[in-house]
């Protein structure tokens, strides 16, 4: 009898003949790609679910303000938290993490952020010391190791760079800034973006998401007061505050920040000009927009809406997609897409975006990947991040004067009397936004100097950076007779300069100025450190001391990194990111200012020119400037031909010679000046900057190229282009160089929207 194979044996049979077929075809098959795998999860998730991921809480261990007292977890588990801000560490990090991944209905992870300005652990110099090293490939290391450690710690997501212009000392938040120029400005973004998202791939965990932020002339606050109005014209937005925002997208920055300013009379965060047409539209930006901390509650004070529900509609349909702690759009985003006042497309377009980061971090594969506590442990303050930490900051400092070469300091045998609130003070040498800073990290100068002359270092702190108190100068005053030198070390503490932190007054508070004096009085040389998150008037007290360094706020190794200085273990290189004013009065100062119709006298004593009665109009200290412990001697500028011509190039050189008797670093910078415009120009402008090495007695060639490009503006009628006509170049040390030569432009040509 022939017997049959019951249909289980076939069944399992067919099922192995057919398994290996499965196999390959599930090989084949690509994996979904990121916007596959958003549009398949969109398509599964409740309005609810949706609105949640556009939801961002912060922890109570907040740094910037009042944290939301709302108890967070229902909404984590329900899935209608999109993002967390200033949870920290891998352990709390993964413990929030579980709740809304293990509790959701889908499982969405949430992205952690957080303020990693200058560094996570091992902090760095302040962004506007860093600018100063103009030395970008240090910046975008300093950034991948601050993302190491953040990541390290749990965090996605960092609220940097900071790409505003800051013209005016007065608002603190020039310590996070590049300082005054669109094109270093520029350099720095995306220096920093490389840093912080590498090439944004994010196969590691070793980088974390970059945010570019405040969108947009944040820096442009009137009166230089934090938080106030803006009203700039829309060439000057789009000729000095855009550009590094759009260097930043350039780089594949994967967020932005609205700024709390309005501007031209509509608030950032509900700035449909700003969000859709500009950045969306004209830049093709895909990621997502966060609003500032509060910022969609506070359209009600700027009295653009009468209440927090149509804050909500207006910031949402603007183009803003993540509410930071304002309670804006979890509370109000689907109601207004039920009566169809946001659309679905929109509203699809904010989450997708928000999960799109997400699923480019892994977090959908593995949503603790960023939490490992023992990595953490292995990474933080690595001795190789505090070693670049430490070049990065004596690489930010800043040399401004150094009468009969004071400086640099013999390193032993030297009586040293080290003065000053700024000398000892772990916490406020490292200056604003310092993350998980720990000060017993930080090595001060007072300890990096008592390293170098042991018992023949005097220190006496003579005052704080606040008050009226002088009852250490007797001790200041001791310390400087018992010395050979003295070394002041003054500045602002760490809650003077930074968010909210503006300024009437640019003096050295406190007693410190007295203390200077009564310093002076001892007759000894004097070097003056400015540890500052902005630049201090140096006017009147300049003439009591022998040289002047800043190295801002320098940092966890800012101490090792000044005794570098000082001892010319490191010949200082850094140059001004801004221009150092000689009073209040004169600000904003900046370079690329326009000329103006009466710059200087039409004839002699004719007192009717653009100036001050009382003041010189120039800066103490020119935008560029910084010294060395060499000398650098420039000449033989020249341009490659006369005339520049649609689609050429012209090169233009000149010669730069360590004139001194040692080796040092030189940032050579070249400028341009357009004669005529359809519209005033600046009387000149960056474009272009090389940091060369000369041994003592070397001579080099400098050369940088221009195209006509190079040379676009927005003209009269609001179009992006060069026009023709006569320029001068200049290559110098900074931007007062007066080696120039000329060429000509020819033939006008609108080249692609800058
Ligand atoms: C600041 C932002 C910061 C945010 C979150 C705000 O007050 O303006 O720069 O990223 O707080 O801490």
């Amino acid at each position: 009898m022939t017997a049959f194979p019951s249909p289980m044996r076939l069944l399992r049979s067919a099922l192995v003949l057919l398994f290996p077929l499965f196999v390959a075809a599930l090989r084949a098959a690509p994996a979904p790609s990121v916007d596959e795998r958003v549009r398949d999860l969109l398509s599964r998730m409740t309005l609810e679910e949706k609105v949640g991921q556009l939801v961002q809480y912060s922890s109570r261990e907040d740094m910037t303000g009042p944290a939301s007292e709302s108890s967070v977890t229902p909404q984590l588990e329900k899935g209608e938290v999109g993002s967390m801000l200033n949870v920290i560490g891998a352990a709390e990090t993964r413990r929030w993490q579980k709740i809304a991944v293990e509790h959701s209905r889908l499982h969405i992870p949430l992205l952690f952020g957080l303020d990693v300005i200058h560094g996570y652990r091992t902090l760095f110099p302040i962004p506007l010391a860093s600018a100063s090293s103009w030395d970008m490939a240090r910046i975008e290391q300093a950034e991948h190791v601050a993302a190491i450690e953040a990541a390290a710690a749990g965090i996605h997501w960092t609220f940097a760079p900071m790409v505003d212009i800051a013209r005016d000392p007065r608002w603190g938040r020039i310590a996070e800034s590049a300082g005054e120029d669109t094109f270093l400005g520029s350099a720095v973004a995306r220096a920093r973006v490389r840093g912080f998202q590498g090439d944004g791939s994010f196969g590691g965990t070793d980088r974390v998401l970059a945010c570019a932020k405040h969108f947009a002339a944040y820096g442009a606050a009137q009166a230089g007061r934090d938080y106030f109005t803006t009203d700039v014209t829309e060439r000057q937005l789009r000729e000095v505050y855009l550009p590094p925002f759009r260097a930043a997208k350039e780089a594949g920055v994967a967020t932005f920040m609205a700024a709390f300013n309005d501007l031209d009379g509509t608030p950032c965060s509900s700035n449909p000009f700003l969000l859709d047409r500009v950045l969306r539209g004209e830049w093709g930006f895909k990621g997502f927009v966060v609003s500032d901390w509060g910022s969609i509650e506070e359209l009600r004070a700027h009295g653009n809406v009468a209440d927090i529900r149509d804050a909500a509609l207006k910031a949402f349909n603007a183009g803003l997609d993540m509410d930071m702690e304002n309670g804006a759009f979890g509370p109000h985003v689907a109601e207004f897409v039920r009566a169809g006042k946001i659309s679905q497309a929109r509203l699809d377009q904010a989450v997708g975006a928000i999960l799109a980061a997400k699923f480019r971090l892994g977090l959908f594969d593995d949503p603790y990947r960023f939490c490992d506590e023992a990595r953490q442990e292995a990474l933080l303050l690595n001795p190789q991040h505090l070693e670049l930490a430490r070049d990065l900051a004596r690489r930010s400092c800043v040399l401004l004067k150094n009468k009969l070469d004071v400086l640099p300091l013999k390193a032993s045998g030297l009586k040293v009397a080290l003065v000053g609130p700024l000398a000892d003070a772990p916490l406020d040498q490292v200056g604003t936004w310092h993350a998980k800073v720990d000060k017993k990290d930080t090595v001060t100068v007072r300890a990096a100097l008592a390293q170098l002359y042991g018992a023949d270092l005097h220190y006496a702190r003579g005052c704080e950076t606040q008050g009226d108190d002088r009852s250490g100068f007797a001790a200041a005053r001791a310390a400087a007779a018992a010395s050979d030198i003295v070394i002041a070390a003054l500045g602002e503490d760490v809650f003077q300069s930074g968010e909210s932190t503006s300024r009437t007054s640019l003096d050295f508070s406190g007693q410190q100025i007295a203390l200077l004096e009564e310093l002076h009085r001892a007759g000894k040389p004097i070097v003056l450190l400015v540890m500052a998150g902005r630049p201090l008037l140096l006017e009147k007290i300049e003439p009591l001391v022998d040289a002047i360094l800043v190295p801002w706020h320098p940092g966890t190794m800012g101490g090792p990194a000044i005794a570098d200085v000082l001892t010319g273990a490191h010949n200082p290189a850094g140059k001004l990111p801004v221009s150092w004013p000689r009073s209040v009065g004169q600000v904003p100062l900046f370079y690329a200012h326009k000329n103006s119709g009466r710059p200087e006298p039409l004839k002699p004593k004719d007192p009717y020119f653009s100036r001050y009665i009382d003041s010189p109009s120039t800066p103490q200290y020119p935008f560029g400037f910084g010294l060395s412990y060499t000398t650098f001697v420039y000449d033989r500028i020249r341009v490659s031909a006369p005339t520049l011509r649609d689609g050429g190039t012209l090169t233009v050189t000149a010669w730069v010679r360590n004139a001194g008797k040692r080796a040092g670093e030189e940032i050579v910078q070249f400028y341009v000046r357009d004669r005529v415009g359809s519209v005033t120009r600046p009387v000149r402008e960056l474009k272009g900057f090389q940091k060369i090495e000369l041994a003592a007695g070397e001579a080099r060639e400098v050369s940088f190229q221009l195209a006509p490009a190079d040379l676009a503006f927005w003209r009269a009628d609001m179009s992006f282009g060069w026009e023709p006509g006569d320029f001068d170049v200049f290559i110098g040390p900074d931007a007062t160089s007066t080696l120039t030569a000329s060429f000509k432009l020819e033939e006008a040509s609108a080249v692609a929207a800058n």
